[in-house]
């Protein structure tokens, strides 16, 4: 059952502030404002994006007793069969961009897409997933101080060239996985 409720405010369960400060500006012109929420870490081990903000969002929304949103997002690249993917977090903190760069060497195939699943939970076990993504390249070697995670190293084919990390929060915002899939969601709470 779906129930439009013209939100304006969201509960978003994230560690990450990088992601914090870019959701505000992707929903601040839908009049949503952004309310941070943490919780100890909860994320199942799935190989698909969807199931594992779907499944947190579910169980956040249930325990907390409020409706929440969690989004997983992940950096697919087509040359190492979609790795890291949906470890994309670990591998960030594991071997990094000059890691991925490593693996990416004398690769002539350096295609590859940024994804987001958007997950929103009601405590009555109602949920609902939007996704966003971006497609482009690896970049040879890591461009800009923007951003944040793979954002040096993802060269966005909607952009002029530039990595993400060389554009501003609001240039990245307008192209980017998490800007598709958050402006879904926005549609879809306000109604339009
Ligand atoms: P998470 O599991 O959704 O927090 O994201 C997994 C990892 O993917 C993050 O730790 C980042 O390293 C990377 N990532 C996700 N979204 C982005 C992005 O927009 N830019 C760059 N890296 C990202």
């Amino acid at each position: 059952m779906s129930r439009r409720n013209y939100v304006n405010e969201i509960n978003f369960v994230t560690g990450n502030k990088h992601k914090l400060e870019e959701v505000k500006h992707i929903l601040e012109p839908y009049g949503i404002s952004v309310k941070r929420v943490t919780v100890d870490k909860l994320e199942i081990q799935s190989n698909d994006l969807c199931e594992i903000a779907e499944y947190s969002a579910k169980i956040v929304a249930e325990r907390l007793r409020i409706p929440v949103v969690v989004e997983d997002a992940g950096l697919f690249i087509e040359a190492l069969n979609g790795f890291p993917g949906p470890y994309s977090s670990y591998v960030f903190k594991t071997i990094g961009n000059e890691g991925i760069l490593k693996l990416m060497r004398g690769v002539k195939n350096r295609r590859a897409r940024f994804v987001s699943a958007v997950a929103y939970a009601r405590p009555n076990g109602f949920v609902k997933v939007f996704i966003g993504v971006t497609e482009g390249l690896i970049s040879i070697e890591p461009r800009g101080e923007y951003g944040f995670g793979f954002d040096p190293i993802f060269i966005p084919y909607e952009g002029d060239g530039r990595t993400f990390g060389e554009m501003t929060l609001d240039e990245k915002s307008r192209i980017s996985h998490r800007g598709k899939a958050f402006r879904s969601l926005a549609k879809w709470l306000t109604g339009h």
